[in-house]
């Protein structure tokens, strides 16, 4: 239930716990003031007295919550969530953000929901996360790995994002992962350093959905084994001028599939695999966001 509760509202256990203390005190709270002001106006007649409370508590509940909510850091998630009660009870003021709903509201535009898949490091994650953080049409809802151990994975927690971690066996011959994916309603799935070949399954499931980046320039230093330093490596040992990064739709294939974007930069004449590491993932960060939000824009 409290995993169900922590999902529904994007919190970490932290402040799952304050908010539920900020509820539970809220609510004492409340009834302690109402009692107080009922006791007061000595209203003798039962039903004028349950009408007059009900009242009562309806306005001191949303204030005490929010009070209470301050110590406990909670507030933009009390404001938001009386906003919203507002809302729904026709009370509210109208939002200023544009109407850009989720599909659970099931009104207005759907909001656009990404899986990153990542094994790394994660800064292009990071990158994409930051980039979308308030975006009103896309949200970043899932952060997969094979890795248990991916930076990606902190990256997550940090931003309270949930996570999926997937095993080779599930990936390659079951379908469970692409069911939670499902329930997490994700539309499309954002590779940033994932090493798996993609299961045909998955791309049956996202077709031209799924977008990947390579550090190099394709078609060139792509495929098998091509990734992380050892394409550096091979740019290098092929005295190459110039490198850059590609961004494409994934296939089956390693590093196949529609070239979207590439951008390039030179190669130096004294670079190292770390040097030139540095100036590929200087470009990545500059790019992937801004065109994965242009490929959601069609
Ligand atoms: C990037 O260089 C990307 O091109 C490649 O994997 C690397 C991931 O880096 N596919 P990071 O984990 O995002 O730092």
């Amino acid at each position: 239930m409290f995993e169900q509760l922590q999902k529904k509202w994007k919190v970490n256990s932290l402040q799952l716990a304050l908010i539920l203390c900020t509820f539970a005190i809220g609510g004492s709270a409340t009834g302690f003031a109402g009692k107080k002001i009922m006791n007061a106006l000595a209203i003798g007649q039962d039903w004028l007295w349950t009408l007059v409370y009900i009242l009562l508590i309806t306005i001191i509940w949303p204030m005490a919550v929010i009070l209470i909510s301050i110590p406990f850091g909670q507030y933009s998630f009390f404001i938001k969530y009386i906003r919203k009660i507002g809302n729904k009870i026709g009370i509210g003021e109208k939002s200023q953000e544009p109407e850009v709903m989720s599909r659970e509201s099931g009104v207005g535009t759907k909001e656009i929901r990404l899986a990153i898949f990542a094994s790394g490091g994660g800064s292009n994650a990071a990158k994409i996360i930051d980039h979308f953080h308030s975006h009103p049409a896309v949200k970043v809802a899932l952060i997969a790995s094979n890795n248990p151990n991916a930076g990606a994975f902190a990256v997550a927690e940090k931003n309270h994002i949930s996570t999926l971690f997937i095993n080779k066996k599930v990936f390659f011959s079951e379908n469970s992962y692409i069911n939670e994916l499902k329930s997490t309603k994700i539309d499309f799935i954002i590779l940033a350093g994932f090493l798996w070949k993609l299961p045909s399954v998955l791309i049956r499931e996202y077709p031209g959905k799924i977008v990947n980046i390579h550090p190099a320039l394709l078609p060139k230093y792509g495929g098998k084994g091509m990734y992380g330093h050892y394409v550096h490596e091979a740019v290098i040992a092929s005295k190459e001028r110039e490198s850059g990064i590609t961004i494409h739709y994934a296939d089956e294939l390693y590093d196949h599939g529609k070239v979207i974007f590439q951008a390039t930069c030179p190669v130096l004449e004294n670079d190292t695999t770390e040097t030139l590491a540095e100036r590929i993932h200087a470009l990545e960060h500059e790019h992937y966001p801004k065109i994965i939000e242009q490929v959601l824009k069609g």
